[in-house]
């Protein structure tokens, strides 16, 4: 290095050192003075959209009120579904939180992570960080940690860390250390981790003085990176671009290893900040017309009273508005949602354009718990003497071994004679990676097992993609997924509307009948099948059946945290599939205890270790159904317990049915019409999940290509050919189309039932209302003659009265004086004289009323 360069270094490092350590006195300064829990900081949170309960579960004294938006929410922290493997070493993730201050994000981090997480906290502030350790003191999280140091040179190993979060930060590190911020954040990561941040972009160049000014450095606004800056280095490339988006202009992060990673203008209100009277402007309405003060933002500055003399009062004239506020995008929309190791995800990746379904997780899912260490594997072998081995894994790294030493022996020339089922549970996307990579398969058979098929509006605007693929891709000798409910029986407290499974996102389904049946409920669930012949000459196929994990935490209808949900088989579960005789055959007379019910995979796992004996007597049976027989058979007797609920469902039905159509039972009181409604409702209700459950059976017969036919017996399934009348037999119980078929059927058969008593009440409901009607026209008549006799006897002492009125006044002709008959000579005529003319006009009014309907109707 010339004298020169090593003189401009030293000028600029010495720069540095300088805003570094003027940086450093303003927010310890800020970390001394700050009140707790202060009002505007308050306020200035809610803006980013934090709500009173984040708000309320971190210590007092962690928010200063100088984050610019709200990087856990964006971050989408997850606690590891622990429980669903209990011997996993996993932990929950790791979060770091670079400029941490008192700890306002790393509080909130740590709730969500849980316990089995770690939230670390950096800053170089030696005060803000005792004062976040005496927060962390204070309360009582045990998964924090505080270190001092500057985020450009970060105290942590090597992709140790699953997300990456900061809050109005990095706009503070100076312009030549920038870059490094980027590369630590690169190097830290994990494979498959996520960054989170939240911070301001120059949208129009600020001039100079401003960008020297040290005040507005300190308020996070004149070290903010232009629109269009980048950063390079050999790992990774940074840029910050108005890229035109499919909607107009928004700034996109591109970070070169991660993937394009969009970021968007969040459109804040920056001078919020300014309500803070050190900038003598009081309480000043929230600038922006359009936003409200919950969906303003804030600033840096602080309450601006550690800001020199002077630096406030000019600040308050600046517009932040013409800065943006941004914060990275959905940052776990990467095709590595579904493989994080490169072997794998390179593969998804280069479809993610022929199939746009690989490109993004369900959306649905962003909340959901990982499915980092929720995953298992059985791996079944069969042998040429019909013997079946099994081998059970939880870690990815023994199975990497398995599929090592396999392509070893094949690389040696041993030829493989065995065949493989490999039973999968859960979607961890290391052993998605494994799989995947080591029997390369499409990762659309991934893929489709995450999604859930719950749309709204706002999805599909993003993009995501759930469609099929066409009919003719698809072969059941190859590939099929089968959607199925369980039927499971909860707790008296189980609210069933809006909760999903906490690792599937699968919804967890009732027909709401409001009394016994009410804690039962359908839960969705999903199993996808692979097969692969092996080329041609050679022996040895591999199977796959991957399954949901089993149901133990839900997410209950707006909830944040899962809960624990304990549940049993409806009615004890299933109906075995095996039948008497060939129990009897292949037990000798001992009968094995019966599948544990508790999952998919646990029930696969039974039938494969105690019946695979059955498999090998379906003589003539293809590879692809001997492999999946045990699969179809457990869905369709999932299926016969769907049918016997709706059973006893109908069987409430037939009593409301009963009382639907007797009219003597509609009339009552309004109590009982609110409990027809209710009754309506339901029968509604079962309407739609009998129809849902027919859709998807009708799915099933397309996915297995099941012929209309297929009731013939025996089976004529191109899976099984057999001229042995015993194997035929065991073939034919073994057969699934007649039962996919029979299951059709029979919830078309109920679907009919409930259309059919909706179509009764709807008559009889109208008939009722008719007559009501018609009671009701009775009544008004009735009333109208009352009130016709009302005015008759009006008529009849209205003029008595009058008449009285007028000879009261001379006493001659008062009663009992000479002239008092007059009264009566006046009055009686005139009385008859008005019920004459009454009556006279009311015949005049019916006749023309006659006569008009007289015209009307000629
Ligand atoms: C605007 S505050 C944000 C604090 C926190 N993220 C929040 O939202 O409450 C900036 C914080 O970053 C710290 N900081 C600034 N530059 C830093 C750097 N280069 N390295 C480490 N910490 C830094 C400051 O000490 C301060 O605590």
């Amino acid at each position: 290095m010339t004298p020169s360069n090593l003189l401009i270094m030293a000028v600029a490092n010495e720069k540095n050192d300088s805003m570094y350590s003027l940086i450093n006195n303003h927010y310890s300064g800020l970390a001394r003075t700050t009140p707790h829990d202060s009002e505007i900081s308050q306020k200035i949170a809610k803006a980013f959209a934090y709500d009173d309960e984040d708000l309320g579960a971190i210590p007092a004294g962690a928010n200063l009120g100088v984050s610019c938006g709200n990087p856990v929410v964006l971050g989408k922290l997850r606690q590891v579904s622990f429980d669903l493997n209990p011997q996993s070493t996993m932990k929950g993730e790791t979060v770091v939180d670079l400029g941490c201050g008192a700890g306002f994000d790393i509080f909130q981090a740590a709730n969500k992570i849980g316990e089995t997480g770690k939230a670390i906290g950096i800053d170089m502030s030696e005060e803000m960080l005792a004062r976040a350790r005496l927060n962390a003191a204070k309360s009582s999280v045990t998964n924090v940690e505080f270190h001092q140091s500057r985020i450009n040179s970060l105290p942590l190993p090597t992709e140790s860390v699953d997300c990456v979060i900061s809050n109005c930060v990095i706009n503070l590190v100076p312009e030549s250390d920038k870059p490094n911020v980027f590369s630590e954040i690169f190097r830290v990561l994990k494979a498959g981790g996520r960054v989170a941040i939240s911070d301001i972009l120059e949208k129009k160049p600020m001039g100079e003085a401003m960008r020297q000014d040290m005040g507005l450095l300190v308020g996070c606004i004149s070290g903010a990176s232009a629109v269009e800056d980048g950063y390079e280095k050999p790992a990774f490339k940074v840029r910050f671009s108005f890229s035109p988006l499919k909607d107009g202009h928004e700034p996109i992060l591109l970070i070169a290893g991660y993937e394009d990673i969009a970021i968007i203008d969040k459109k804040h209100d920056l001078n919020i900040y300014k309500i803070s009277e050190v900038f003598n402007i009081k309480d000043k309405p929230i600038t922006s017309s359009t936003d409200s003060p919950a969906a303003s933002p804030g600033c840096c500055c602080g309450n601006g009273k550690s800001l020199k003399k002077g630096d406030a009062s000019r600040i308050a004239e600046i517009d932040f508005n013409e800065w943006v506020v941004y914060e990275t995008k959905h940052p776990v929309e990467d095709p590595r949602w579904l493989s994080i190791k490169d072997t794998y995800a390179k593969v998804v990746r280069k479809l993610v354009s022929r199939n746009p379904t690989l490109g993004k997780p369900d959306p649905k899912k962003h909340h959901l718990e990982s499915r980092i260490g929720a995953s298992r594997c059985a791996i079944f072998t069969m042998n040429s003497n019909q013997i079946v081995t099994s081998q059970h894994y939880t870690s990815t790294s023994d199975i990497k071994e398995y599929f090592l030493r396999r392509r070893k022996a094949e690389e040696d020339g041993i030829h493989r004679t065995t065949n493989c089922i490999h039973i999968l549970e859960g979607l961890d996307p290391e052993f998605v990676d494994v799989y995947g990579s080591c029997l390369m398969i499409d990762p659309i058979f991934f893929a489709k097992q995450d999604r859930n098929d719950v749309w709204d509006t706002l999805d599909l605007q993003d993009d995501y993609s759930d469609t099929e693929l066409l009919p003719s891709l698809t072969d059941p000798d190859k590939y099929f997924r089968l959607k199925y409910r369980e039927m499971r029986r909860f707790g008296p407290d189980f609210k069933h509307w809006r909760t999903v499974c906490s690792v599937t996102g699968s919804h967890l389904s009732a027909v709401g009948f409001q009394w016994k049946l009410d804690s039962i409920a359908a839960l969705e669930r999903k199993c996808s099948f692979w097969f692969r012949k092996p080329a041609h000459g050679s022996e040895g196929w591999d199977a796959i059946i991957l399954c949901d994990p089993p149901l133990r935490r839900v997410f209950c209808a707006g909830g944040i945290i899962p809960q624990a949900m304990k549940s049993t088989p409806f009615q004890g579960g299933y109906l075995d599939f095996l039948g008497f005789d060939t129990l009897m055959k292949n037990s000798d007379g001992r009968f094995k205890e019966g599948p544990p019910r508790t999952c998919l995979f646990d029930d696969l796992c039974f039938y494969f270790e105690n019946h695979s004996d059955v498999l090998f007597e379906t003589e003539g049976a293809s590879p692809a159904f001997v492999a999946s027989v045990f699969l179809k058979k457990i869905v369709a007797s999932h299926y016969m317990k769907v049918i016997d609920y709706f059973d006893i469902v109908l069987q409430r039905l037939s009593h409301i049915e009963y009382r639907l159509t007797r009219h003597i039972d509609w009339e009552g009181s309004a109590s009982q019409w609110s409990e027809k409604q209710e009754q309506w409702s339901s029968l509604q209700l079962t309407l739609r999940r009998l129809t849902e459950y027919s859709a998807d059976v009708q799915s099933i017969l397309s996915s297995l290509q099941i012929p209309p036919t297929a009731l013939d017996f025996p089976p004529r399934r191109p899976g099984i050919s057999s001229s042995n009348s015993a194997s035929a037999s065991l073939a034919s119980q073994l057969s699934t189309d007649r039962d996919f078929l029979a299951i059709h059927a029979r919830l078309l058969t109920l679907k009919a039932r409930v259309t059919s008593s909706m179509s009764w009440t709807q008559t009889l409901s109208s008939i009722m209302a008719n007559r009501d009607a018609l009671k009701e026209a009775r009544r008004s008549v009735k009333e109208a003659r009352n009130a016709k006799a009302f005015t008759i006897m009006g008529l009849v002492f209205i003029p008595l009265a009058y008449t009285s009125a007028l000879f009261s006044m001379s006493g001659e002709y008062g009663p009992g004086e000479g002239r008092f008959w007059v009264y009566w000579a006046v009055a009686l005529p005139m009385m008859i004289l008005v019920s004459g003319a009454a009556w006279g006009l009311s015949r005049l009014d019916e006749l023309g009323w006659r006569r008009w309907g007289k015209v009307k109707e000629s």
